[in-house]
């Protein structure tokens, strides 16, 4: 039933010091919207849209007329409801400093410490801290990495990002050389990199820091602070299109409403409502929102325990419990330490904020980390509705939601009663995640056991387990049972069968994993009753034995540490001029706009007008023939323009092989059909979820390699390279061994969804278009194919890309064509913004692979013989698949002379969405199998593995396996440093003495060395160009080939144009990249962006100086004003095109034989990590790198792209896990489901050195950087691997198993095998379908 309401109320708030009145506020507005689309404040940006991603990061402040205090918290806009911000005071990133006006210290420093690459979280970033010091001034290291922990950021790896969080800390953790040229790490010996030239380790220069001043910030409006005093203040109604927002004003109102509307939501933090609206479609016509009503926001201490209102956030609650602690003994706050312990890692800092505990309570997610806790501590709730006032224990019916133990329709939850434990009382709250922080438990408990006082006897005992099923479910048999039990190891051994028996998981249960979460059951019991033990022993050591030593690490869970590091790098030559910032740490050449929000990215392109939205329609099937479209319901709907499908291409539909809107059939799940075309995003979005597709399944479906492998199904022919003699080989080898690795897919995640303004020209055909893209002339030749319009009518412009990865150089072609056959049709101007889940769908990613491999080897670890296979998942389309499959074979011998070797590889052709480029191009996935049979052949041979490496790597100038000739000399100094200078024979040493000691916690390292190509094996693929104008007034405008991604192309090129044009870099101005200036320029990818790109610019420069040089000699004391005053008085031309030819790589896959690469990076990284055994969380202690930068031309740059891809790397290789189900479904469509690195999961101690060494072939002697650090990244999986080995050593398990990536949490677990998973119940995999499959 709709309330009956004539009037909607003036919606009234403040945005950045403005009133903002609101006069049709539509309850199904959020803030993020709101600020972008109706104030044009397009600082705060969209990247995720469901709270787990931090882009939208705001600060909402409230006066609480109460306590008369000003709250400040962050939140995530993009869960904001706008009608929830009466009387709020809203500050974004535009409100914090501007360029225009000042900037804040936390953006200046954020950019200044090169915190900012692509530029699309910084706002985000920016709004968290700044919440932070609004709130703290002189923050700890902790609170800043506590604030950090709900902010997604995929470039830099977040080391720089915290540095400038740690500069407002009043101590300084950061290890600097402090002018001594002696580091830390030196620990007494002369660096090895020291001995050439000076180091430095300074990228920023502190002193030019502005100090925060808080007393500058401004003031909360004393508009709102009468508002909230306003002692007449009433109910308010909002009135929208389709809902109804109601803010009752005192309880009894509140109760009034929710006896009319029971099945209204009530609104507090929006954190559960929100998002199911959002992504499962529910609708509600009326939503209440009791939000600030001080009735719900009280705290009561009493002898028994505490009673907190609903309405506090889940940070105000820990605050609670952190002051209750503070007050009462230890004995009495267990349940409170528990939830403090869950309170820091559930969610990020924004969504702790805004999430509520009644909210939390009611809402009784499956996977909630903390009503398991409650409910074993024997909380209370304390409801009221307005037949009066009731209480209901927060246990296991209301948790499993019985019906007799819900809510009763009315009813409001207005405080949780939480009872303080005793001293023969224990609770404990146990969880483990993909993801230390903001990651939802695989599985968690909340656990609780009393004594009879003075002995090990249950009295009472409790166990909730939550993502085990629907619900949080209690294992209150098991619990039963145990009554009157010792608290010993034969209780424990039957605790764990019966809970076993009692919590049953089914093998097709959602989430896959199941075997895992069996195993977390009892393991997280285990820890539990450890815990326990250790209690008992502190109580009365007398009676109560300590457990083993070799047991207590096991207790408890991984710290949270902010992570520090030094970054190494050669000093400029005191010579050079200082006016030339060539080989100069420089700031991103857009970052300060980065920070104040001031970067344009496509969707901050103000309204065109006539500008229709895109919603696409796409494919549920993976193989299908499509029977029929049903459009009439989409076009019936309000604002709907147009549908536009396959006939609707004027030109082609497939151009070469890739498919703009399917037409007769399907062959992914995900493919575009059709799109709508309406005047709001949501108009479209509504009218796509209408359009009826009948479809037909096709066999076969293929959905896995071993799938294309049966039906003989590629996308390309088979890709060789052999030398030696394999066969012969092997015949005089020691050992032989074989085996298999599979390497999971890996999704680009960049911040910034795939977006594209399309706008048709009146004339000539002509149409603009602008998107972030590594490939603006793959656009325009893409678009002008679909079309049938020549090139020269299509204008692709590309100012920068919110990240990329590979993940923009081909897909943006395919959507740009779509978008532009949607602007032709209509004649309108089309805003295409792909969701992030739409994103993730439909552009897939990095190849699954799969490798075979056989070596032949000596006993003393020498590799005689390798015959190696490749298989690639390359999805439906051909995309990159065959370019990344000879980068694969090209590539894969990685560090090491193997005599007689044989590659072979293949892109199988599968049902899924087309796999494309990804940073590294195959590399990253194709070396953990070298890494890998080094490793099993190092363990054949009871050698270390980094002797192994050693004994195989190349020595002396050679050829590769297809006959390019090279020197390893500086892998070999690479991998010689970085084995001295992290002290890895010692910390080796180190670790083994910790797994002595240590049961259920191991460590592990592992060093790995590197040698990668930059560019493509076709000369072609090389060429570059560019275009300088020089203006009258002496100004610069440079234009080139090459697209800012965030890897500070940009700048780097603006420094070549500095130092060639011998001016200042103020002088110079970069605006973007467009086909229009340059023409015909190939893909930023391959890091040779600087490379290609700068030799044109170069080239431009040295052309105009040329031009310049006889005006310069007759007065070479003139200003560079003069000389251009002068050069156009003579008629001298001021622009000029630059231009490079390309390396001359070749490949001739006939003779198998190449000059393939223009040159080779080296590298070597070193990583430790420790496991725990019993969860299969691993925490990364630390890791050096060393990369042969050659002459680093941005040291900055460099160690920005060095550090971002090497988290990128270990995020690809541990945690980042892509999930589709048997029938080709992509699961993981958002940060919920696919978890990147935050800040959480970086080293605790990143060291990162540049090596100085010369490459002439390269501009200024330089080396391209932007992928190599990839698979650094591999060390920490293969650390993983070093300490699970040590795991299964000591439990005298075989000390290989196999390897394969992610090394997940399950993934380690499982392979530490023990009592508790042997336990466990197995399923037959022939009889039921899991959830989700591996598809490498
Ligand atoms: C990105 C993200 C990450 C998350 N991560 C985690 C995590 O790691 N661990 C975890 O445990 N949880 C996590 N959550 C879930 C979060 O804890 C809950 O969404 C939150 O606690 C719900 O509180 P809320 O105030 O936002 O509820 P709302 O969404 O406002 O309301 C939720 C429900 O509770 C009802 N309700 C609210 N208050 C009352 C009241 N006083 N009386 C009666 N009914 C009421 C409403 O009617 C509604 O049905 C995450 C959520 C998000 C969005
Ligand atoms: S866009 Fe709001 S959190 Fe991701
Ligand atoms: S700089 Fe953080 S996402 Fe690009």
């Amino acid at each position: 039933m709709m309330p009956s309401l004539s009037n909607s109320d003036e919606l009234i708030f403040f945005v950045n010091g403005r009133k903002v009145i609101e006069k049709n506020a539509d309850p199904e507005v959020n803030l993020l919207f709101y600020l972008r689309n109706v104030l044009h404040l397009t600082g705060t940006k969209y990247a995720c849209g469901g709270g787990g991603c931090g882009a939208c990061t705001v600060m909402l402040s409230r006066y609480n007329s109460k306590t008369k205090k000003i709250h400040h918290y962050p939140a995530t806009a993009c869960l904001v409801p706008i009608c929830s911000l009466y009387g709020a005071a809203v500050t974004t990133v535009e409100g914090v400093g501007s360029i225009k006006t000042r900037i804040h210290p936390v953006q200046e420093r954020l950019a200044k410490c090169h915190g900012t690459q692509c530029g699309f979280c910084s706002p985000g970033m920016v709004m968290s801290i700044y919440t932070l010091l609004r709130n703290h001034p002189e923050p700890t290291p902790g609170q800043i990495t506590e604030a950090l922990g709900g902010n997604l950021c995929r470039c830099t790896g977040y080391r720089p990002i915290v540095e400038s969080g740690k500069t407002f800390c009043l101590e300084s953790t950061v290890c600097q050389l402090k002018g001594s040229g002696k580091c830390c790490m030196d620990q007494g010996k002369e660096s090895s990199v020291s001995r050439q030239e000076k180091i430095c380790t300074k990228l920023y220069n502190e002193d030019e820091f502005q100090p925060l001043d808080p007393s500058q910030e401004p003031i909360f409006p004393p508009e709102l602070i009468r508002m909230a005093e306003d002692p007449n203040k009433r109910r308010l109604t909002f009135q929208g299109e389709r809902t109804t927002w109601i803010t009752p004003v005192t309880l009894d109102d509140l109760l009034e409403l929710t006896a009319s509307f029971p099945k209204a939501p009530l609104i507090m933090g929006n954190t559960t409502v929100g998002p199911s609206i959002k992504f499962e479609d529910e609708f509600h016509p009326v939503l209440i929102s009791p939000l600030g009503l001080p009735e719900l926001y009280f705290v009561n201490s009493t002898d028994d325990g505490v009673t907190i209102g609903a309405g506090y956030s889940l940070a105000q609650l820990n605050d609670i419990l952190h002051f209750i602690i503070s007050e009462q003994p230890k004995e009495k706050t267990k349940t409170h330490h528990a939830l403090l312990k869950h309170l820091r890692t559930l969610a990020g800092a924004q969504i702790r904020n805004m999430a509520t505990l009644g909210g939390h309570v009611v809402s009784r997610p499956n996977f909630s980390d903390l009503n398991p806790i409650l409910a074993a501590g024997n909380a209370i709730i304390n409801l009221v509705s307005k037949e009066g006032e009731r209480q209901i224990p927060l246990n296991g019916p209301f948790l499993e939601r019985s019906p007799e133990a819900n809510l009763r329709p009315g009813e409001v939850v207005l405080s949780i009663f939480i009872p303080h434990s005793s001293q023969w009382h224990f609770v404990s709250g146990l969880r483990m995640a993909q993801r230390q922080e903001n990651a939802f438990a695989i599985v968690n408990a909340g656990m609780s056991v009393k004594f009879e006082d003075g002995t090990n006897i249950i009295k009472d005992l409790q166990m909730f387990y939550g993502n085990v099923g629907p619900t949080v479910v209690s294992a209150s048999h098991t619990c039963r049972q145990l009554i009157k039990r010792q608290w010993d190891d034969q209780m424990l051994s039957d605790a764990c069968r019966w809970v076993l028996e009692e919590i049953q998981i089914p093998p097709t249960a959602k989430g896959g994993m199941v075997e895992f979460q069996r195993t977390l059951i009892i393991s997280l019991l285990f820890k539990f009753y450890l815990q326990v033990r250790q209690g008992l022993n502190e109580m009365d050591p007398y009676n109560f034995p300590d457990i083993p030593e070799k047991f207590v690490s096991a207790l408890e869970d991984f710290p949270i540490e902010t992570p520090k590091g030094i970054q190494m790098f050669q000093c400029v030559d005191p010579h050079q001029s200082p006016q030339d910032p060539v080989g100069h740490p420089v700031m991103h050449q857009s970052a300060i706009k980065h920070t104040t929000g001031e970067a344009v990215f496509v969707d901050d392109i103000p309204p065109i007008n006539q500008e229709l939205f895109l919603a696409v329609v796409t494919s549920t099937k993976a193989h299908a023939k499509i029977l029929s479209i049903d459009t009439s319901e989409a076009m019936s709907l309000p604002g709907v323009v147009d549908v536009i499908m396959a006939e609707d291409v004027p030109g082609d539909n497939n151009h070469k092989g890739e498919i703009l809107y399917a037409q007769h059939e399907v062959i992914c799940v995900g493919q575009i059909i059709c799109a709508v075309a309406a005047d709001t995003y949501a108009h479209a979005k509504e009218a796509a979820k209408k359009v009826k597709i009948a479809y037909q399944d096709i066999e076969p479906k293929i959905i896995t390699i071993e799938q294309a492998l049966e039906h003989n199904s590629f996308l390309s022919v088979e890709r060789k390279i052999e030398q030696g003699d394999v066969e012969g080989a092997f015949k005089h080898v020691d050992q032989i061994v074989e085996g298999e690795v599979h390497v999971e897919g890996q999704e680009h995640f960049y911040m910034e969804t795939q977006t594209i303004l399309v706008i048709p020209k009146a004339e000539d055909k002509e149409m603009v278009l602008h998107l972030g893209t590594q490939f603006p002339t793959h656009v325009q030749e893409s678009v002008s194919a679909a079309l049938k319009v020549p090139r020269s009518r299509i204008a692709c412009h590309m100012k920068r890309a919110g990240g990329a990865f590979g993940g923009k150089v081909t897909k943006p072609a395919l959507l740009g064509a779509v978008s532009a056959v949607a602007a032709h049709k209509t004649g309108r101007p089309i805003r295409f913004i792909l969701e992030r889940g739409d994103d993730m769908l439909i552009t897939a990613g990095r190849h699954p692979l799969l490798g075979k491999y056989k070596i032949g080897f000596m006993n003393n670890g020498e590799i005689k013989a390798a015959d190696v296979e490749y298989y690639i998942n390359g999805g439906c389309t051909p995309d990159e698949s065959d370019m990344v499959m000879q980068f694969i074979v090209l590539k894969s011998e990685n560090s090491y002379s193997i005599p007689n070797f044989r590659c072979r590889g293949r892109p199988c052709k599968t049902n899924l969405p087309s796999n494309t480029a990804f940073r590294g191009f195959g590399f990253p996935q194709a070396t953990v199998m070298v890494e890998a049979y080094i490793t099993a052949v190092a363990a054949r041979c009871n050698l270390p593995p980094e002797e192994v490496r050693e004994i195989n790597m190349y020595k002396e100038t050679s050829k590769t396996a297809y006959n390019q000739t090279f020197n390893p000399e500086l892998l070999r100094r690479c991998w010689k440093d970085c084995l001295e200078k992290s002290s890895f024979y010692v910390r080796k040493q180190a670790a083994e003495e910790f797994n002595k000691k240590n049961y259920w916690k191991k460590r592990g390292l592992a060093v790995i060395p590197m040698k990668y190509t930059i560019g493509v094996p076709m000369a072609f693929y090389n060429q570059a160009a560019a275009l300088v104008h020089i203006y009258l007034d002496g100004s610069v405008l440079l234009t080139h080939g090459g697209c800012e991604l965030g890897q500070g192309l940009h700048t780097k090129m603006i420094q070549v144009a500095s130092r060639e044009l011998n001016i200042p870099s103020s002088y110079i101005h970069l605006s973007e990249t467009n086909t229009t200036m340059v023409p015909n320029a190939l893909f930023t990818a391959g890091s040779m962006g600087t490379d290609v790109n700068g030799r044109a610019v170069q080239n431009a420069c040295q052309i105009l100086k040329e031009r310049l040089q006889p005006i310069i000699r007759k007065n070479p004391k003139g200003k560079w004003e003069e000389w251009i005053a002068k050069a156009f008085e003579e008629s001298i031309s001021l622009s000029a095109t630059g231009y490079f030819k390309g390396y001359q790589t070749y490949m001739d896959w006939e003779k198998e034989e190449g000059n393939a690469y223009p040159y080779f990076v080296y590298g070597a990284s070193c990583s430790e990590v420790e496991v725990d055994c019993l969860t299969g969380a691993h925490k990364h202690l630390r890791t050096d790198i060393f990369m042969d930068a050659a002459f680093s031309i941005n040291p900055a740059l460099d160690i920005g792209q060095i550090e971002g891809a090497f988290i990128q790397g270990m995020g690809f290789y541990t945690i980042e896990e892509l999930k589709y189900s048997p029938e080709g479904v992509l699961y993981s469509r958002g940060p919920d489901d696919y978890k990147i690195p935050t800040v959480t999961e970086i080293p605790e101690e990143l060291y990162v050195t540049l090596v100085h060494s010369r490459n002439p072939i390269a501009i200024y002697s330089s080396k391209g950087l932007g992928e190599a650090g990839m698979f650094l990244g591999s060390s920490v999986l293969f650390a993983i691997y070093d300490a699970v080995t040590a795991a299964r050593r000591e439990r005298g398990l075989d000390k290989t198993f196999p390897l394969s990536s992610p090394a997940t949490p399950e993934l380690i677990r499982m392979a530490c095998v023990d009592q508790f998973t042997n336990m466990i119940p197995r399923d037959d995999p022939s009889t039921f379908t899991p959830w989700s499959i591996n598809v490498s």
